[in-house]
């Protein structure tokens, strides 16, 4: 586990944080959203704009050149920290959502036929089920959800034999961004890979937040965001074994993926660029290089920790609010860092809406992931979400500026 000062003092490298809503201390609790960026990486972003901006990969001049280290450079530093055995196994997408669609897309020309099957979860972000409902439809295939179960807020483990027997792809989110879940992944890749079936994680809520490693979750490929992890919006990853993307066809065409173009056709080209169409987000993918380098000295191990703390306080302070509801597990180890709740005669946006007068941003609606949504029984949560940045007082002004929701809805708390 890396040793350095205590995330705490880390909040200095935050600009954003010192900022004040409406006079009051900015307490940021939507992280499962976007996080914040810390001068190491807003600095390096700038410092790209300012000495080396160029396209990349067709420059003979010195900028060009410079350009495209820096971004090829970013590829290993993202590759490395995820346990990639290649940069070649690293493909930039603007976002998680386009690295899933890339992978529905492109994975299931290569693996699913008529009448075959795809699994995914009932917990999914619409990221990770929209497009396996397509490619389900484009084939002829069928998609079948592995059950929450509702009173533990995890995987029904008892359906998953039958689930994933005969499957060609299983994609399930590493963690839920809306009940927190963290699932038990490697056991699941490995039931499948007995099926011979392909495994496609969603990262977007894990690999900003503990040690990811490719190897150890046993997975053909994994999505992910800049954006939540303290780089730049309009960058994503999508990883994939080397021999697997090989196999794939492209997703996109144009210019950068092909090795030769005549007016009948295209060869495409190496990889990782046969995925690459068109000039690529160059400062955001050496902005996300400049963040894993951030969260590594950070440690991912002492981040994971942490939220694990601020979690468990945010769950026994809401517990002990009988009027409020939390979804999901109970036990913070079993869940990162998100908290929804409902909160008794309060609707979400106006929970949201109060707590943004004391300062404190949380999110409220569906959380792009409806059909859980409307099988928790409701139409919306709010959710609090946490990163090594926050705090534990933090949590305890948040958990006490419920009281607020109630004095303007007239609710009275009960013991829990
Ligand atoms: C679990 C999960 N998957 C996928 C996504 C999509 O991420 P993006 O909007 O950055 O593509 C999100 C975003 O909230 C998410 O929480």
């Amino acid at each position: 586990m890396a040793q350095g000062p205590p995330l705490s003092a880390l909040r200095k490298d935050f600009p954003i944080l010192s900022r004040r809503i409406d006079g009051k201390r900015l307490v940021y609790l939507d992280n499962a959203a976007t996080t914040h960026k810390p001068v190491q990486v807003l600095g390096r972003i700038e410092e790209y704009y300012r000495r080396e901006n160029a396209n990349v990969h067709r420059g003979m001049h010195t900028l060009s050149q410079e350009a495209t280290d820096a971004y090829e450079g970013a590829r290993e530093r993202i590759a490395r920290f995820i346990g990639a055995r290649s940069p070649k196994e690293i493909i930039f997408t603007k976002n998680a959502t386009e690295a899933l669609n890339l992978a529905a897309g492109s994975l299931s020309e290569l693996a699913v036929g008529e009448g075959e099957k795809i699994v995914s979860t009932e917990m999914e972000h619409h990221s990770n089920l929209v497009p396996w409902q397509q490619a389900a439809r484009r084939h002829g295939a069928r998609l079948e959800l592995l059950e929450v179960d509702m009173r533990t807020g995890l995987l029904d483990e008892g359906t998953f034999k039958e689930k994933i027997a005969g499957a060609k792809i299983v994609s399930l989110t590493h963690s839920s961004n809306v009940l927190g879940t963290i699932n038990p992944v490697a056991k699941i890749a490995a039931m499948a890979r007995k099926e011979g079936a392909y495994v496609v994680v969603d990262g977007a809520q894990s690999v900003p937040h503990m040690r990811v490693d490719v190897g150890s979750l046993g997975c053909d490929m994994l999505a992910f965001s800049g954006h939540k992890m303290c780089g730049p919006t309009g960058i994503g990853v999508l990883w994939g074994k080397e021999e697997l993307l090989e196999r794939m066809p492209p997703f996109l065409f144009g210019g950068d993926m092909i090795s030769e173009v005549t007016f009948s056709g295209a060869k495409w080209n190496d990889l990782p660029w046969k995925f690459e169409a068109g000039t690529p987000p160059i400062a955001q993918a050496i902005g996300l290089g400049a963040a894993c380098d951030y969260l590594k000295k950070a440690g991912m191990g002492r981040i994971r920790a942490h939220e694990m703390r601020l979690t468990k306080l945010a769950l026994s302070l809401l517990s002990e609010q009988g009027d409020v509801r939390v979804f999901g597990p109970a036990d913070a180890a079993k869940k990162g860092g998100v908290v929804a709740f409902g909160m008794e005669g309060a609707h979400p946006h106006d929970i949201a809406a109060i707590l943004d007068r004391e300062g404190i941003a949380v999110r409220s609606g569906h959380h792009c992931a409806q059909p859980l949504t409307r099988k928790l029984g409701v139409f919306a949560t709010s959710r609090a979400s946490f990163y090594f940045y926050n705090t534990g007082s933090e949590v305890e002004f948040f958990a006490r500026s419920l009281e607020k929701v109630r004095k303007v809805f007239g609710g009275r708390r009960r013991g829990a």
